[in-house]
């Protein structure tokens, strides 16, 4: 939004408020910048709030275990998947209708960069089906379209990107007309930037007329959600939950309706899905309690000594991983948002392209600043860990090759896809594929595929919904 003319912080004030605060180096070229260029320069530098810099200036690089108080394992609710489990059919019920009175909504993170993936572009415009080669954002789609479809409702989809992929993500959704949901109801909110600093605490030039500026962190999440009007949204249409997730899990099921009415059954704030990890080396964070307050650790922070303690069953005492999939209440995401609840920042050294004190390009090490979504956790009145199923719930994308890479992830989504036409009696012989707008999980497949039970499909399968709302199924060979 313009500001009022004479609210807009004029160039010499802009200078004084550098100067004031020692970071007067960024004017460094401002004779060789052209009209253009200078306006771009003071636009950017109005933004930046310098008291956080200060702060950030003197935040130190947190060494693993130097935090005051035991880290203890956290408590998990184990449901199992037993479908007729009392609990799980009434917090299923209560998910259902949340979802159809309206209540819910997705949030997905993809501001990230994916650089660990090596794909020159936004994440989820990966082409990941294993027959259909449907991206990520299309996949993720469709289940949100399932979900309208199937519950007579609307779930809007709130998507975070990064200067680095906002341009490329929405002309993705409107060359693919939002993958057949309502424009309306998806919303792409760019995070917000924060500067870098070099050694001696001072921000860093990306080049003459602009400063080296990087994604916040999924922390962004809630502050980014007020500022482009995700929250103000969320609010008119009644929205009480948040459904949470990251762009690379494959298997994601989003707004499942047990863990949401396990959630708000609960009363929790916050809930986060967890499973075992398969060993102390696995790449994922881990939710433990110190005092009493639940926390994420992450598997970098997490140390080795704890990473690899075990209980007296010989499992991993601090193995309930998070796989980055929470429910929030929306009045607490609120709280987070609006600075209610503050996240700390976390450091990370990294090398930054800059110029040097002649406007060459140079490389330096330099410090990148971070919050995490999960750091508001114990701020939480209550939470709620519940464990979900690996094989069901987490195929995560993250490399190029080997664990955790595209490979993988397909390979998984496949072998699920297989055991829910196991469980409808129906036998293959090759690969399948099944659309998410014909199931999202087994359930739904023995409904769905009802005339193929008890027969074989022969070689490679393609599982659609066509136009007019039938079922196909495509062979391919
Ligand atoms: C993350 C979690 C880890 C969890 C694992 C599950 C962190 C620090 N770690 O690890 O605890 O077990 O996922 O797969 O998050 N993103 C933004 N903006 C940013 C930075 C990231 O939107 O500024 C998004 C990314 O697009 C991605 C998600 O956040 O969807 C996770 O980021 P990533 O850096 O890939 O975290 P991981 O190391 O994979």
């Amino acid at each position: 939004m313009n500001q009022p003319e004479h609210l807009v912080e004029s160039s010499a004030q802009v200078r004084n408020r550098f100067e004031a605060a020692g970071q007067q180096h960024v004017f460094r070229f401002w004779n060789e910048l052209d009209e253009m260029a200078r306006a771009s320069l003071l636009d950017q530098l109005r933004s930046i709030d310098l008291d956080l810099i200060a702060k950030l200036s003197t935040t130190p690089e947190a060494p693993a275990d130097d935090q005051d108080g035991e880290l203890e394992p956290a408590a998990v609710l184990h449901i199992g998947e037993d479908h007729c489990h009392a609990t799980r059919r009434r917090a299923t019920k209560r998910g259902r209708d949340l979802i159809r009175q309206g209540k819910v909504g997705a949030f997905l993170v993809a501001g990230g960069q994916g650089s660990r993936l090596g794909f020159d572009g936004p994440k989820g415009c990966l082409p990941f089906g294993l027959h259909s080669g449907r991206t990520l954002f299309e996949l993720h789609a469709q289940k949100i379209r399932a979900l309208r479809d199937r519950l007579c409702s609307t779930v809007p989809w709130y998507i975070m990107t990064s200067a680095a992929n906002h341009d490329d993500t929405c002309r993705f959704f409107e060359e693919n007309d939002f993958f057949g949901l309502s424009r309306e109801d998806v919303l792409l909110l760019e995070q917000t930037m924060l500067p870098s600093l070099d050694g001696d605490g001072k921000l860093v030039l990306a080049d003459k007329g602009r400063l080296f500026l990087s994604p916040n962190g999924h922390g962004g999440a809630y502050s980014t959600f007020a500022e482009r009007g995700g929250l103000e949204d969320a609010r008119r249409r009644g929205i009480e939950h948040l459904f949470y997730f990251q762009v690379d899990n494959a298997l994601i099921r989003i707004a499942d309706p047990t863990f949401l009415g396990l959630h708000d059954l609960t009363g929790a704030e916050m809930s986060l899905a967890v499973l075992e990890k398969t060993g102390p080396d696995e790449k994922i964070g881990v939710v433990a309690t110190r005092e009493d307050l639940a926390e994420v650790i992450e598997y970098s922070d997490l140390p080795e000594k704890l990473a690899n303690r075990r209980d007296e069953n010989g499992r991993l005492a601090f193995g309930a991983g998070s796989i980055a999939v929470h429910a929030f209440r929306l009045d607490f995401f609120e709280r987070v948002a609006t600075g209610d609840i503050a996240l700390p920042y976390h450091v990370a050294q990294k090398r930054i392209s800059t110029v040097d004190e002649n406007g060459n390009p140079l490389e330096i090490d330099g410090t990148k600043f971070e919050t995490f979504v999960f750091d508001a956790l114990p701020s939480a009145r209550r939470y709620l860990n519940v464990e979900v199923v690996r094989e069901h719930e987490f195929a995560p994308v993250k490399n190029a090759a080997g664990v955790d890479s595209l490979e993988s992830a397909r390979l998984l989504v496949r072998n699920e896809h297989h055991r829910w036409l196991q469980a409808a009696n129906i036998k293959l012989t090759g690969q399948v594929e099944i659309s998410p707008l014909v199931a999202l999980g087994p359930e739904d497949c023995l409904t769905s595929l009802l005339p193929w039970r008890g027969k074989t499909l022969k070689g490679d399968v393609r599982i659609e919904r066509d136009a007019d709302g039938e079922v196909t199924v495509q062979n391919l060979d």
